[in-house]
């Protein structure tokens, strides 16, 4: 049996991670939650019948020592509490982004290495009916020689106003790194983690006082307990960004991606190959000069929007019990890090940015 403790007891950790835990709960064991917030910890733990809640992590990890940790906590903090944990004898599964920084990711990963435990970042979103199709058809098919793709993530009005997402001091950014990253990861996923050699991005601010509801914007209304207020004038990170990533290989990917914007809403991404081309969430093949089929979606066993996090959880206590290996590699994470990263300055510079420079 493995000994869990949250940090961070927000809208995730009730939405996601402690159902995913609970699925599997002849492996895993919650023991503790905590959150600066004494409120937010102690109605997660009574919520959800957790023994112990704390408002200091350390104190958590020294008196629980958990076995996995699970790190929730706004994005620019995800390396100290990552590390934290790591160091204190734990595996981690860690939100997304695992970071902002190619830097810092490698730095979080080689305390994991150092300290012969798992990290693995919650790129939930891979496990997708359409996507785990598609990675079942390119496996097969051995078709990722992809040479250009689109990807567009798109609310009509979906900026997340319930924490502090819209703070940059607190979340490291905006709409690119909270729902784009999902898409980048599983495009790149998808092709098989090409390197990426440069990306031009413009980032914009176009929205910000038109907030829709808690569901359009990303949270399960019954696992905001402790909702932050929104003010719009401390938002000062991006509601729309697009721009085109290039590849080491020569493939280029456009993108597109909005926490509201006047179109309809969308999860697209394309992907052009010599042999395929793939077009999701349709589960499009299209190949040769007229043959089209439709993948059949991979049916998912858990009734939950968060099911990427079943997926995550199980895959984890399977690695740890030697059974299986990490299906979210660090290899795949530092490339998608790498491409925030750059995203971010090519943004600041106005001018494509390259990996080497
Ligand atoms: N994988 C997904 O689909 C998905 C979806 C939503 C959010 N997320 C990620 O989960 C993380 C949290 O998002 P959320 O929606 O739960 O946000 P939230 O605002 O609901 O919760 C954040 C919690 O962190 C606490 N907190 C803030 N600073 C802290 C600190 N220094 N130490 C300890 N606790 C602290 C707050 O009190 C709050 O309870 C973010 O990294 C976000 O990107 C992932």
């Amino acid at each position: 049996m493995f000994k869990v403790c949250i940090i961070s007891c927000g809208m995730i950790a009730n939405s996601a991670h402690i159902p995913a835990y609970r699925q599997f709960s002849e492996d895993y064991y919650i023991t503790a939650v905590c959150d600066i917030n004494e409120q937010a910890a102690k109605k997660t733990a009574e919520k959800h019948g957790i023994k112990s809640y704390y408002t200091d992590a350390s104190e958590m990890l020294e008196k629980e020592k958990p076995d996995v940790v699970s790190v929730c906590v706004p994005n620019c903090f995800h390396k100290q509490y990552t590390i934290m944990a790591l160091r204190a004898g734990a595996n981690v599964l860690c939100e997304k982004p695992l970071a902002v920084t190619y830097a810092d990711a490698e730095e979080m990963y080689a305390v994991a290495r150092e300290e012969g435990k798992v990290l693995m970042a919650c790129q939930s979103m891979r496990f997708t009916p359409d996507r785990l199709a598609a990675k079942e058809y390119i496996d097969e098919h051995g078709c990722d020689d992809f040479y250009y793709g689109e990807l567009s993530r798109v609310r009509r009005r979906g900026i997340p106003f319930w924490g502090t997402f819209h703070m940059k001091k607190l979340s490291c950014g905006g709409a690119f790194i909270d729902i784009g990253v999902h898409m980048l990861d599983a495009l790149v996923w998808l092709a098989g983690n090409p390197k990426v050699k440069s990306v031009m991005a413009v980032t914009a601010q176009n929205h910000k006082y038109e907030i829709g509801s808690l569901l359009s914007s990303g949270a399960l209304t019954g696992n905001v307990d402790t909702q932050r207020p929104f003010d719009p004038e401390e938002m000062d990170v991006e509601d729309f960004s697009c721009g085109m990533i290039t590849f080491e290989n020569g493939a280029r990917v456009s993108f597109k991606v909005a926490w509201a914007a006047n179109i309809p809403e969308a999860s697209d991404i394309r992907l052009i190959g010599k042999r395929a081309g793939i077009y999701l969430p349709e589960g499009k093949v299209y190949s040769g000069m007229d043959t089209e089929e439709t993948l059949e979606p991979v049916e998912i066993p858990y009734k939950t929007v968060f099911a990427g996090h079943m997926y995550i959880a199980d895959n984890l206590r399977r690695v740890l019990k030697g059974e299986a290996q990490p299906i979210i590699k660090p290899e795949e994470i530092l490339n998608v890090t790498r491409i925030i990263e750059l995203f971010y300055r090519s943004a600041e510079l106005g001018r494509e940015v390259s990996a080497d420079e």
